[in-house]
This record gives C-alpha cells, structure tokens and sequence, in this order.
C-alpha cells in the first residue's frame, strides 16, 4: 500500500470510531500510542500511514484510507449523515467498520428499503451519483393495483411525471408469479421516483426495495439493517 504522511492524531482519530483529534492527543500524552515500537507522547508527530505500525492501548489500528459498506437499509432510516428526528444510516454501521467522514452514496427515502452503500471516498461517490455515470438501478415494486402492459411503453418513452419532471426512458419487468409486482430499473435517481411514476399511472407504491447498482446485486445473506465491508474492487462494479 502507498503510505501517506500524517499526523499521528489525525491518523488515530479517523480510523477509531468515537475518538476525536482532543481524545487521540490525550492517548498520546498518556502514553497509550505506540509507532513501530517506540511510545509517541506527542499527537503532533507525523508518522506514515499505510507503512507504520500504530497501536494504541495495546491494539493494533490498521490503516484505511477509505471504506466501502453495503447496508440492507430497514424502513424507518433516512439517507443523511444528520438528522433531527429520525435515525440515519449511519446509526446502523458497526464500531468496526465506522470511519469519520461516511455518508450515504445516494438516498433512498426514509419508507423505502434495499441497497444504500456508504462510504468516506467522495471521489468515487461522485462519479457513481453523476447524471452523466448513467448507473442503473434495480427496484422491486409491490404496488396497490395489478401491473398493466401499457407501463411498458410509457416507462419507455420518458415519462412526464408531477411537477413537470421528464424522466429518462426506464424499463419495467413484470413478475409472472404476482401481477401486483414487478422490478423497475432506473438510470437517474429523482426525487421518490419510482413513487411518482406510478402515482402517473393511477398506480401506487406499497413497498419498495432497492436490489441492485450498477453490477452490484444487494447481498441475499444480508439481512435488514445488516452492514457488509465491500473492496473498492466490488464497489467499481458499480461504474
Ligand atoms: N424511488 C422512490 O420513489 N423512492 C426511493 O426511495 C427510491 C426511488
């Protein structure tokens, strides 16, 4: 791994979830944090990420410069990093696989459930959310009423939904076993959507699950509310 210079308080608050720059600069003072064998009392010291080995209390802090999770995100969550009523995403990620700086890559409304990938790699994030990345999204639908072959063509043709918003050509993929579902693939992401389009067709949305970006099928052993460590390797599936 490339190694990259840095603070030793920088470098211990952003891999420990819940320790600030103030606490990592305590632990040093302590004595708590050890560089390649030797104590480090001063949080000000530069050490090389990647390269050197840190500990603090005795365990070892290995380095990630970004991480990439997979959340089977439950109703009830919204897509923010904040939120003043409701619990977000964030809340749902383990202590091991947290890091300053997540967010949700993408949003999914707070009733809506499925694959929400959040990650620390803005750069990655941004060219995965672009317009102009054109990455497809898979929705499965459970709707009011049964399913009509005219959706075909109008999800085709772009449809012009409330508000005046045109969208872009979609697909819709009936499911034979229940003609009151079906999956839905997108390739933009507006505001409640899929909600929209079908409200549009006197239609409405029971449930809604996201199951796959891009390349990236949402994991069937993940169960709701579930976190999976992807590589960035598996995340680039997804452009
Ligand atoms: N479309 C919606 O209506 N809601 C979502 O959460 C995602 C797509």
């Amino acid at each position: 791994m490339k190694s990259e210079i840095m603070r030793v308080d920088k470098y211990i608050s952003s891999q420990l979830n819940g320790v600030s720059r103030k606490d990592a600069k305590a632990l040093c003072r302590k004595g708590e944090v050890v560089v390649n064998g030797s104590v480090v009392k001063n949080g000000d010291e530069k050490i090389a990420a990647g390269k050197d080995t840190v500990t603090v209390q005795g365990e070892n802090v290995a380095y990630k410069k970004y991480v990439y999770i997979m959340l089977n995100k439950p109703q009830g969550y919204v897509c923010s990093t904040k939120d003043g009523k409701s619990p977000t995403v964030l809340e749902l990620v383990p202590p091991e696989l947290y890091q300053n700086g997540l967010f949700p890559a993408g949003r999914l409304d707070k009733d809506t459930e499925g694959l929400v990938i959040l990650t620390n790699d803005g750069e990655l994030a941004h060219k995965m959310l672009s317009p102009k990345s054109h990455v497809e999204k898979k929705y499965y639908v459970e709707l009011e009423y049964p399913v009509q072959d005219c959706y075909i063509k109008e999800f085709e043709k772009g449809m012009e939904i409330d508000g005046g918003d045109v969208c872009l050509p979609a697909r819709i993929e009936f499911i034979p076993e229940n003609d009151k579902t079906c999956y839905v693939y997108l390739k933009q992401g507006m505001y409640h959507q899929v909600k929209r389009m079908f409200g549009k067709l006197s239609n409405n949305v029971v449930y809604l699950k996201r199951v796959k970006i891009g390349d990236l099928d949402l994991n069937s052993n993940l169960e709701l509310g579930q976190c999976l460590e992807l590589l960035h390797k598996d995340v680039e599936k997804i452009l």
